[in-house]
């Protein structure tokens, strides 16, 4: 499939370079839960809470993606992979980039979330289970997309008609449902803090 191309990684300055340019470790944050749950709220968050702080972040949420550069994909199984795969490709050029990149995405299954979690490399990759269950995140209906899945205007809906597997050993569980906004963004800067601040001792 790459024939007759040439990378020039190894010629690149590396991300280390780049980490110590900007003070900073990068990690990617990567934040699956269903739609509604809370990821875009709490990404938002993180992100200018970070940036408050002095960190060099970039967001990279499903919805936007979608509205770009993955605009010519829907809500099939190999669309959603493919969705995943170029948002994680995606989010591995600012992580070498030496960035704190924050994402948000659905990403539904086991087999998504490892797809990404193999092209970003296990050590940069920060799983979050951003977590309310089906009936809340119906009840909240910010988008109104619940309400037209359940009358059957949306098909292969997350939770419905298409299938979410929770993450089994997230590095994170936020109950959006049991804790309020600030808890939850207490316990993501809890776990980031420590991971992106660089050491200069
Ligand atoms: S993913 O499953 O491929 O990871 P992604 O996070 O990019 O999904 O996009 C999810 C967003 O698309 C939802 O927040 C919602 O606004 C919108 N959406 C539209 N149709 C669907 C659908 N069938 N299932 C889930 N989300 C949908």
């Amino acid at each position: 499939m790459a024939e007759h191309i040439y990378p020039i990684f190894d010629q690149t300055l590396n991300r280390q370079d780049k980490e110590a340019l900007l003070k900073q470790r990068a990690v990617v944050v990567w934040m699956a839960g269903l739609s509604g749950s809370g990821k875009s709220t709490l990404a938002k968050g993180l992100e200018r809470e970070l940036h408050a702080q002095g960190f060099l972040t970039q967001l990279l949420d499903g919805d936007n993606l979608r509205s770009g550069i993955n605009n010519n994909l829907g809500f099939s199984e190999a669309d959603r992979l493919e969705n995943i795969r170029r948002s994680a490709e995606t989010a591995k050029l600012f992580l070498n980039a030496g960035l704190v990149t924050i994402c948000s995405l659905i990403s539904p299954t086991e087999e998504i979330r490892n797809l990404a979690r193999n092209i970003i490399g296990e050590a940069d990759f920060c799983e979050v289970y951003v977590n309310a269950p089906f009936e809340v995140c119906a009840e909240r209906d910010v988008k109104g997309l619940y309400k037209k899945a359940l009358n059957g205007e949306i098909k292969n809906f997350t939770g419905l008609d298409a299938p979410f597997e929770a993450p089994a050993q997230p590095a994170l569980e936020i109950r959006t449902d049991l804790e309020d906004y600030s808890a939850s963004l207490q316990k993501l800067l809890d776990l980031l803090l420590p991971r992106i601040k660089l050491c200069c001792c």
